[in-house]
Parts: C-alpha cells; sequence; structure tokens
C-alpha cells in the first residue's frame, strides 16, 4: 500500500478525500494533519477529528498552521458554511490530538520512515512548506507530493484557486522543491462533479458513512449552486486521493508552473507554461483528463468498505 500522509482543511470535499483514503486496501494513511483554509484552524482541526470519529477511523491527527505564510487569513465560509463543515450533524471527537504540531509530525514521519512517504496537502500549502523550509532533509523521503489546487481558472478570484490564494508564497515554495509534484487543480476537479445520480448511488449504500457523504454533497451542492450556479458539487480534494489509489484515474502533463505572488489582478494564479514557452525545466505533472467511469466507481467502491 501506498504510504501517506493527508494534509486537509475539512471541508466537505477534504472530509470526503479523508474517508477514502481511510478505507482503501491500496492507500496506508499514516496521518492527517490540519491547515487554516475553508475554516480557522481551531475548526478544520475539530472536523478533521469529528469525521474520524464517525467512521471509526484510527489515525493520528496533528494540528497545523493558523495563518499563512505572509498574508493574512482568508477562510471559505460562503461555500463550506461557518464551521467549515456545515450541513451534517457530527459526534463529539474522543481522542486526543497529538502533542506534536503537523509540521513536526511530517517531520518526524517522513525523517523516520524507511519507505518514501506521498504528502496529500488538499487545503493552503502552509504546512509542507514550513516542513520543507524547517528540515530540507525531509526532500529525500517525499515519493510525490500530490496537492489539490490551482488550474488554468480560478474560483476564488477569476485568476486564483482558493487553496493557492490563500497561501501563494506556501505553493511557490512547493512547487520549487524539486520533489515529484502532481498538481490536481480546478480543470481536473470540475470534471468530478458529485451529480443528483451519483448522490443517488452513494445513498444506495445502506451505512452511515454513506449516509454522511450524501449529507455533505447535499450541503455542498446547495452552496455550489448559490455561489457558481452548479448543478452539483466538484469534490475536488478526492481526486487526489484517487490518483493515490490508481494513477490511471487521470492524464497528466509534465510541465512548468509557478505561482504568480505580486499580481493586481492575479495574485495567486497557477502560471502553466502549456506550450513551453518559456523553455524552463518541467516542474509539475499538471492533471488534464479525468477518467470519470474509473473514479466513480473507485470512489462507491471505496465506501462500500465501511460495511
Ligand atoms: C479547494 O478549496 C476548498 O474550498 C476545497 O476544500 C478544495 O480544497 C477548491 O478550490
Ligand atoms: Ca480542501
Amino acid at each position: 500500500a501506498r504510504k501517506i500522509i493527508l494534509d486537509c482543511d475539512p471541508g466537505h470535499d477534504d472530509a470526503i478525500a479523508l474517508l477514502m483514503a481511510a478505507a482503501n486496501p491500496k492507500i496506508e494513511l499514516v496521518g492527517v494533519t490540519t491547515v487554516a483554509g475553508n475554516s480557522t484552524i481551531e475548526k478544520t482541526t475539530l472536523n478533521a477529528q469529528k469525521v474520524c470519529e464517525l467512521a471509526g477511523i484510527h489515525v493520528p491527527i496533528a494540528q497545523g498552521a493558523s495563518r499563512p505564510l505572509v498574508r493574512e487569513q482568508v477562510t471559505a465560509s460562503s461555500i463550506h458554511g461557518e464551521s467549515g463543515l456545515d450541513g451534517p450533524s457530527l459526534p463529539t471527537p474522543t481522542k486526543p490530538l497529538l502533542e506534536i504540531d503537523a509540521v513536526d509530525f511530517i517531520i518526524q514521519t517522513l525523517s523516520q520512515s524507511d519507505e518514501k512517504i506521498t504528502l496529500v496537502p488538499v487545503g493552503p500549502l502552509t504546512n509542507i512548506a514550513l516542513a520543507i523550509r524547517k528540515e530540507p532533509k525531509i526532500l529525500d523521503k517525499i515519493e510525490e507530493i500530490v496537492f489539490m489546487g490551482g488550474g488554468r481558472f480560478g474560483n476564488w478570484t477569476p485568476a486564483a484557486e482558493f487553496n493557492i490564494y490563500v497561501d501563494a508564497e506556501a505553493a511557490q515554495i512547493v512547487l520549487d522543491s524539486g520533489v515529484p509534484i502532481t498538481m490536481v487543480g480546478l480543470d481536473l476537479t470540475h470534471q468530478a462533479i458529485a451529480t443528483k445520480a451519483i448522490q443517488q448511488q452513494i445513498a444506495q449504500i445502506d451505512h452511515k458513512v454513506a449516509r454522511f457523504v450524501v449529507e455533505l454533497l447535499e450541503f455542498f451542492s446547495e452552496t455550489y449552486k448559490e455561489v457558481f450556479g452548479f448543478e452539483g458539487a466538484p469534490i475536488h480534494d478526492a481526486c487526489c486521493v484517487a490518483y493515490c489509489i490508481d494513477p490511471d484515474v487521470f492524464t497528466t502533463s509534465h510541465l512548468r508552473v509557478d505561482v504568480e505572488t505580486n499580481g493586481q489582478f492575479t495574485y495567486g494564479m497557477t502560471v502553466i507554461d502549456l506550450h513551453g514557452v518559456t523553455k524552463r525545466a518541467a516542474n509539475v505533472h499538471v492533471a488534464m483528463e479525468l477518467n470519470q467511469d474509473k473514479f466513480w466507481s473507485l470512489m462507491l467502491d471505496t465506501l462500500q468498505n465501511y460495511r
């Protein structure tokens, strides 16, 4: 099984990513780390704990950065509600957090591991950038970084996707790290829309975890309709986990990608050199085309494992 650390800011789609990572035999989830993003660090951490409590997931959880490296904090209550995970009712966590924080957990886990580990950040890249800066030796232990963020268009501004917008400086540190990187941006994740038909298929799984996913999707679809006029919500973060389970779930192109950290209208944009005009070395495998049949059957099969 592929060892991963899921770094998240739950978040409806983060919660689904977490459920998938914990239940698929192709993945060994060695830990969950949290970051401020969709909501404050206190709330995203509590949400991660609650999701694990509900689903009976027993993995270490470490709380991470409470704010971006340079900028002021931005949260996404317009999409995920005040709690960061509005909609479903969730149990009170009974298990404590780790005493060390996310950055030290990432450093320790990688340093002590004989095998390489894949990092899967599905929120702002603050923790990953901090860990790389604090202990650059961990770079040798990173199998790959599979992150959700960026794309050729934005959702927070016309140019910027939310995770990159929140901490663009952190994102650039990660892109410059030299490790293998797969970027799962909006171009890809907007092909993973949980339509009514998909929600009905999930609802057919007669289990509380599947019911929880349906409740998540109901709330998430509501806000996506209000804010973007979509029918059904893209479950962005789950695409990263699906890729770790089966890399054939989408195609990628190896390209040069950098993050705009100054632009007046374009702060947080991922600048993707699609035609190689910069002649600079490619640093990112950019996710392009989702195999939707594969993706949804993988997701449904994985949720079945909770029965
Ligand atoms: C990303 O932003 C968050 O709201 C989602 O959880 C996802 O990680 C999509 O832009
Ligand atoms: Ca997220």
